[in-house]
């Protein structure tokens, strides 16, 4: 009997095997074109918002990687392949699972993909040797430090030679900044029950740190079940004076992610962070499954999911309460897959902004679909400085997102200044290839599609399709306005594209 249903179990993983290993290298020809690049620069990607200066988001560390992403990913998908294989050879249930988080794991790269399997199947990352948290000495009562337990536990993990667990059980872990940093002699996965819980005090920190950090991790698996990062930042947003100093960076980051490759990070909940929630950075294939994000809409610049310099990054599942950008796309970011997010109270799923350091790397292939956005300030969004540097975004699809009582729905932002100290002349970020597609819901003032291109590279390739959206404000019907760019419209436009010009005084 039992043997019966292995076998019935193996054959189903055999055929997901199968068609992981063609998406995967499918997948691969898509990510080869055009991502032989290394990974030299610092991100320069800046963030600001009409409510709180941000400052540069430079890293502080120049991070060396000889190889260009391209040929690592073409390495990577052939290891997978053999290892999927290899495992598929044994016929034990231990080599299966891992063999069907592997597979699960490439399929979820892929648009469209299934439902993990190794989740469906209630199957755990790699198996072997697992080290406990509470058993190395944390404490998980809320009020003891227990970074050091962390850190220890840590050490032992990165040094074994077998793909190892870390459990952290329930309970609520104290721990101070966590630098949890590879490279590991295997694969790590970092199982969660319980939460972890920052200090409230607010010190000043250099900038662009992180609280939990994890950093230079290949095949990494971080399995939340819903664990909580509770950043305690209300005190930070009170003192935060950014507003008048400019210097808005050195609070934490809740969780950084840098330099992680083929890692998977799933079902956690990143809460009241002190500055921005997540930082993605020099990543490659990292997949986040129902990471969500939970802030007061009041919080000042706390950003949800931020991505830069990072290639075939998928954001799938979250939902996103915050005060700032629920998702925002910065430099380097190439083949991102944003899907099935909500996102409000917050400011949107933005690209950028960009253009306002030189060497910015090009945006590219950017995909945000299925996604609903409510009460916000904005909806779907590319923000670019004028009297910038060349820079460019090539390749956005924005498609079947729904709007409910957002203030501008679908905003093309080529004079980006919230503050209006800025430099003179047309932003010379080219936009091309951008498309917005079914897109429908309602609008709470009267711009409901505002296209702001640069008059320095009018925006090439713009489609839009399927627009729907209705404004409930009181100024009147919806309009569309354009500015340096002719789109190209199709199905139900409503309202009519390009009736009017952007007006100068509007974002
Ligand atoms: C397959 O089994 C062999 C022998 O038991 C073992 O050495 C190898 O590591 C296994 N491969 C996988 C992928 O589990
Ligand atoms: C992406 O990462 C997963 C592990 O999370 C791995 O199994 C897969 O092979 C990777 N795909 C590529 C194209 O490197
Ligand atoms: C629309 O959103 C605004 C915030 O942007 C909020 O104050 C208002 O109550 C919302 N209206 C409705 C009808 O939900
Ligand atoms: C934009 O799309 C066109 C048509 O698909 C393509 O030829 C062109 O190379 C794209 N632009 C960039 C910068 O990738």
């Amino acid at each position: 009997m039992v043997g019966l249903r292995l076998k019935a179990l193996f054959f189903v993983l055999l055929v997901v095997m199968a068609i992981s290993i063609a998406n995967a290298a499918k997948d691969l020809k898509e990510q080869d074109v055009g991502v032989q690049r290394n990974l030299h620069e610092d991100d320069k990607g800046d963030k600001k918002d009409a409510k709180g200066e941000k400052g540069d988001k430079k890293d502080d560390k120049k991070e060396d990687k000889e190889e260009s992403v391209g040929s690592k990913v073409a390495k990577k998908v052939k290891g997978a392949a053999a290892s999927v294989a290899s495992a598929a050879s044994n016929a034990s249930a231990a080599s299966a699972a891992s063999a069907a988080s592997a597979a699960s794991a490439a399929s979820g790269k892929i648009k469209g993909a299934v439902a993990p399997i190794g989740d469906k199947l209630g199957l755990k990352g790699p198996s072997g040797p697992s080290i406990d948290v509470k058993a190395s000495g944390a404490k998980g009562d809320g009020k003891t430090d227990d970074t050091a337990a962390f850190m220890a536990v840590w050490k032992k993990a990165i040094e074994a030679t077998t793909p190892t667990t870390i459990t952290v059980p329930k309970g609520d872990y104290l721990v101070e900044e966590l630098l949890l940093e590879g490279p590991s002699k295997s694969p790590i996965t970092f199982e969660m029950h319980g939460n972890l819980k920052a200090p409230s005090a607010v010190t000043t920190r250099k900038p662009h740190s992180g609280w939990v950090n994890f950093r230079k991790l290949k095949d990494f698996n971080l399995i939340g079940n819903g664990a909580i990062f509770d950043g305690q930042g209300s005190v930070a947003w009170k003192v935060n004076d950014c507003k008048q100093t400019g210097k808005c960076n050195n609070l934490p980051i809740n969780i950084r992610l840098t330099q992680l490759d083929n890692s998977r990070i799933s079902g956690i909940t990143s809460t009241n962070s002190k500055l921005f929630h997540m930082n993605i950075h020099q990543c490659t294939n990292v997949t986040l499954q129902d990471v969500h994000i939970d802030a007061p809409a009041e919080s000042l610049n706390t950003d949800g999911i931020h991505v830069g310099k990072s290639v075939g990054v998928t954001i799938r599942g979250s939902k996103i309460k915050t005060g700032d950008d629920c998702i925002s796309i910065g430099g380097g970011t190439e083949n991102l897959l944003v899907e099935g997010v909500e996102c409000g109270p917050g400011h949107g799923l933005s690209i950028g902004s960009l253009g306002k350091y030189p060497n910015e790397e090009p945006v590219k292939g950017i995909t945000i679909r299925k996604c609903i956005v409510k009460h916000t300030d904005n909806g779907v969004r590319i923000k670019t400085w004028p009297g910038s540097p060349p820079g460019l975004v090539s390749g956005a699809l924005f498609e079947d997102i729904t709007m409910d009582n957002v203030s501008l729905p679908i905003l093309v932002d080529q004079v980006y200044c919230p503050h209006g100290k800025c430099k003179s002349g047309p932003s010379k970020v080219q936009l091309e290839n951008l498309s917005f597609k079914n897109i429908r819901g309602t609008s709470s003032t009267k711009i409901a599609v505002q296209l702001n291109c640069s008059p320095g590279c009018p925006c090439k390739n713009v489609a839009l399709a399927d627009i729907n959206l209705v404004s409930t404000g009181k100024e009147g019907a919806a309009v569309s306005a354009c500015s340096n760019v002719k789109p190209t419209v199709t199905g139900k436009m409503i309202p009519a594209a390009c009736t009017e010009e952007c007006k100068p005084d509007k974002k």
